[in-house]
Parts: structure tokens; C-alpha cells; sequence
């Protein structure tokens, strides 16, 4: 646990005490529990830096989308917080626990469903589960249990008995999730877990994902979709050639794209100087431009700003016909903290 002002000295006057032992509680209200601390965290292969001084706090119980194209370095961070990988420089801290120093322990805190799934080929999906779900603490009765249970959620079940090797690349996927299910981890890592799913599993996972996480684990997700990561995510890490270049709540990410709101208006009448220069000021315009009675306005916190516009349109006699307004789509923050598309 983090706190501000959680310091203070007993030679301060009793009235002080008072506003610190208050700021401290504000602190603790404020603060959230911290799971993974990444610290200075840099990781080279050779000559080549796949992530470079990542500095990143992930909150208990909060689900975090890791987002960023193929190559960024989303694997490569979540196989060091697995223990696979050491950090070249810096540490990761899981639960307070040095991934350098005590992976041990990291180790029991932590699951992952491995973006290119490994089993012994020759086993059955049923085979795989049900050792799994042993080595993770379960009793053979519970453990066939849990196992038809999950296998039945993600539609494996009908596969039970198919060799691993026989199995589409979906249904090897389905089957590396399940176990993080199966496990139920404080800390349960999915490396990129709906790539190769169709529509109807991809659903089913999501659904899967979230109510792990209800159910109290830190969940970290790495995606390269978009989409993947607004409704999963609570907060997303936005990574790109091994550097972090944006961090927030899906809304705070489209905040931060200066102009990235735009009002817009069908009116009818003229926007004069003066209105112009009125709608800038008020509203902390970025741009105006009006085409065909059609008034865009570019601004941040667009939803607040609409009511504004109609009262300064309807003071200057400008009768409006229609009126929305357009966020940013994720993809426009991937592009504005990135300079790339996710194609690149
Ligand atoms: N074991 C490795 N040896 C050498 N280079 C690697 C290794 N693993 C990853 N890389 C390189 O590090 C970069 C980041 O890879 P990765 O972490 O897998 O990215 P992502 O998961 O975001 O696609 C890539 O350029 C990749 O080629
Ligand atoms: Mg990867």
C-alpha cells in the first residue's frame, strides 16, 4: 500500500497532526493497492532492446490491457513477470516479490496462458486439464470438475479426447486459457488470448476473463486489437517498439488527444468573427470550421461543452438543427501516441 503524507513527526503541533492524520487517510482512500511494480525494467536479446526502462504499476484486482503491434515488446515484459525471462536491468515486483530475487515466490502468485501454446502433443486437451488442475492443488474429484466445467464454457469439451496435435490453433488456444481458469491465479497473465478465436469464443473468453477478475485476480491481458482492449480493460498500457507511450482509462487516453472531441452542428444562419472567436474562448476550442451549414468544433471533454455551444449559438440568433458528438476512437489515441498504425 501506497499512501500520500503517510510521514509525519511527533514535534509537529497537535493542529497539524490532525490535517496529516486526515491527509493520510485521504491518501489511503485515494491510493490503490499496487500488484506488479515494474521497475527500470529493460530487457535485451543479444544487442537488440525488446524493452527499454519500463516503469509501470499494475493495481490489485484491476484488469490491464497491454496494447500495442506485433514486436513492441508485450511477451517479452509478460514472460519476465512469469519468471521465464530475467530483466537484463531493473526489477519486477509481484506482490512485493523481487522477480530477480525471489521468482520462487513470484512463481506461486502467478498464471499464464502462453501466446503460442505448448503441450505434450501426444496428450488429450482432458489429459492436459486434469493434471493441471491437480498440480494446482485440486483433489481428483474436484479436479474433473472444474476441468468439464471450463472445457464445457469455452465449447472444448466436445474435443476432450482429440490429440493436442490434432486441434485447430483456436482450440490449442481455448485449451492454454482454460488452465489459467482452471488455476485461478492472484495474478493471471493472457498473452494475446483471442488472436486466433472466432467471434462467438472470443465473447466466451472476454466473459471468462472479466469474472476471474470479479472474482479477485489481477488480470493482464497483451493485445494488439483495439477493440480486445476498451472492453476488457480498465486500464490500458499503451506499448510500442519496447517503450510505454500512453497509460489510462480507455476515456482518459481519448482526453489527452488535444481537439480529439468534435461537436458537431447543423445550423442555420452565418458564423461571424465574432461568433467564432466567442466559441473559441469559451468552449477551449482547438479548431472551428464550418462547411455547408455543417459547424465542427474540435475540443477536449466534448460532453461537457455541448449545452455551451447551443447557448452561445442560440444568443447569437443561430438556429441549430442537429447536434452530436464524435470521440476518438482508440485507434486515433494509438495513432497520436505512436505516430503508427496498429498495421505497421
Ligand atoms: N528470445 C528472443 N530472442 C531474440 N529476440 C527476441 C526474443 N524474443 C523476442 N525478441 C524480439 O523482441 C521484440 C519484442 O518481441 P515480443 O516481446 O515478442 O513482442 P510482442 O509480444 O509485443 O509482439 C521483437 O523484435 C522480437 O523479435
Ligand atoms: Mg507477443
Amino acid at each position: 500500500m501506497i499512501s500520500a503524507g503517510s510521514e509525519f513527526n511527533f514535534r509537529d503541533s497537535s493542529q497539524d497532526y490532525i490535517l496529516k492524520s486526515y491527509i493520510d487517510i485521504l491518501g489511503l482512500l485515494l491510493s490503490r493497492d499496487v500488484a506488479i511494480e515494474i521497475i527500470n525494467f529493460t530487457k535485451k536479446f543479444g544487442n537488440f532492446t525488446a524493452v527499454k526502462n519500463l516503469n509501470l504499476n499494475i493495481y490489485d484486482k484491476e484488469i490491464f490491457g497491454l496494447l500495442g503491434p506485433n514486436g513492441s515488446g508485450k511477451s517479452t515484459t509478460l514472460l519476465t513477470i512469469a519468471t521465464v525471462y530475467k530483466p537484463t536491468e531493473g526489477d519486477i515486483r509481484v506482490y512485493g516479490k523481487s522477480v530477480v530475487r525471489e521468482s520462487d515466490e513470484v512463481r506461486r502468485y502467478v498464471g499464464i496462458a502462453f501466446q503460442e501454446p505448448k503441450a505434450m502433443w501426444i496428450d488429450k486437451p482432458i489429459e492436459i486439464l486434469t493434471w493441471h488442475a491437480r498440480v494446482v492443488g485440486y483433489g481428483l474429484f474436484d479436479a474433473r470438475r472444474v476441468v468439464r466445467e471450463i472445457m464445457e464454457r469455452l465449447d472444448l469439451w466436445e474435443y476432450r479426447n482429440k490429440m493436442f496435435s490434432e486441434l485447430s490453433g483456436g482450440s490449442r488456444k481455448k485449451v492454454e486459457i482454460a488452465k489459467i481458469l482452471i488455476q485461478r491465479p492472484r495474478v493471471a497473465i493472457f498473452d494475446e488470448p483471442t488472436a486466433q478465436l472466432d467471434v462467438i469464443a472470443k465473447h466466451n473468453v472476454w466473459r471468462a476473463i472479466k469474472e476471474l477478475s470479479q472474482e479477485g485476480s489481477t488480470v493482464i491481458v497483451a493485445t494488439n486489437e483495439m477493440y480486445e482492449a476498451e472492453v476488457l480493460s480498465q486500464r490500458i498500457g499503451i506499448i510500442y517498439k519496447g517503450e510505454l507511450r500512453g497509460l489510462g482509462t480507455p476515456s482518459e487516453l481519448k482526453d489527452k488527444i488535444p481537439g480529439g472531441d468534435i461537436i458537431e452542428a447543423e445550423i442555420e444562419g452565418v458564423i461571424n468573427e465574432n461568433v467564432s472567436r466567442i466559441l473559441i474562448e469559451k468552449l477551449e476550442a482547438y479548431r472551428i470550421d464550418v462547411n455547408n451549414g455543417k459547424l465542427r468544433i474540435y475540443v477536449n471533454k466534448g460532453e461537457e461543452k455541448i449545452v455551451p455551444v447551443l447557448n452561445i449559438l442560440s444568443n447569437s440568433g443561430i438556429k441549430v438543427k442537429m447536434i452530436n458528438m464524435k470521440e476518438p476512437s482508440l485507434d486515433d489515441v494509438f495513432m497520436y501516441f505512436t505516430g503508427a498504425r496498429l498495421g505497421d
